[in-house]
């Protein structure tokens, strides 16, 4: 059982303790930030462009989310593991939505699973909450939607696109979703609808007002060069370290420093006096 749950998420919204929600796609990184105390591991659908190096989200299969999740789960110990739902995963009817959702709890050892779109799938969200199975929203810009949206552009800028978003956001929770991801959404319509829901609303591009942050892990480490969103912030130069160390390890193959003595094996000389006789 993971020490943050639907209901530690709950306690820290009435307490104003802000929610740290990151994405992690693989065992290694998901030990690192879970070590690192981070509430919310997110097996994003980004993997598709993260990890499999798609142009967006829209080719990620139920396979790839599962095989993502699982290694995630191996690495979490204390954090919820939250999956999202692919494209078509959900959208085809409620009772797919409910078979899939089960498939990341059962096959990819999720503790929650996370749903773009409103009001119109708050009858899928409300029968996989039903199942007993935690969902989490996503409204504002949603990825899934790319060619419907017309791009990656920031949502909720007309006052129809904010009563709608509005709509959607009371949706969803009315629905019971647990918490709610806003992306790419002005910060002042994004802080009132964290202040109007009783569930914890994540941003990301949704400014300070939210009850919690998510950010790609990758983004926020330099590691993922082919977008660079206005919204994340570098905190270290990860992938500028790796690039440095990979350099550094291909000049020491080939000038022979490495492997040294130390990163060898010896062998007795008379063993070796036989090998030469021998072969
Ligand atoms: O797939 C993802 O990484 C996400 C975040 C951008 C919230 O949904």
């Amino acid at each position: 059982m993971p020490k943050h749950t639907v209901l530690t998420l709950q306690e820290q919204k009435i307490h104003g303790q802000r929610i740290t929600m990151l994405t992690a796609y693989d065992y290694t990184m998901s030990k690192l930030l879970d070590s690192a105390g981070v509430e919310v591991l997110l097996v994003g659908d980004s993997l598709g462009m993260v990890m499999l190096g798609y142009e967006n989200t829209l080719a990620v299969t139920m396979e790839d989310m599962i095989h993502h999740s699982r290694a995630v789960a191996r690495g979490a110990a204390q954090a919820m593991v939250l999956t999202d739902m692919p494209f078509m995963s959900y959208h085809t009817s409620v009772q797919d939505a409910v078979y899939n959702a089960g498939r990341l709890i059962k096959e990819g050892q999720a503790h929650a699973v996370k749903l773009e779109g409103g009001a119109d799938f708050a009858e899928h969200i409300r029968a996989i909450v039903k199942a007993s199975i935690p969902v989490v929203g996503h409204l504002g810009l949603t990825p899934q939607s790319v060619h419907a949206l017309g791009g990656y552009k920031v949502q909720g800028r007309t006052a129809e696109a904010m009563h709608t978003l509005c709509a959607d956001a009371r949706a969803v929770e009315q629905a019971g979703a647990f918490a709610l991801v806003l992306e790419c959404v002005p910060a002042p319509l994004a802080a009132h609808i964290a202040r109007r829901l009783s569930i914890p609303v994540i941003g990301i591009g949704a400014g300070n007002g939210c009850d919690g942050q998510v950010l790609v892990v990758q983004d926020m480490l330099g590691m993922f060069a082919d977008v660079s969103p206005r919204f994340v912030r570098q905190f270290a130069p990860v992938g500028k370290h790796v690039g440095e160390a990979v350099r550094q390890y291909c000049a020491a193959v080939k000038d022979g420093t490495f492997p040294s003595d130390e990163h060898s094996w010896a062998l007795d000389a008379s063993l070796m006096q036989h090998l030469e006789e021998d072969f």
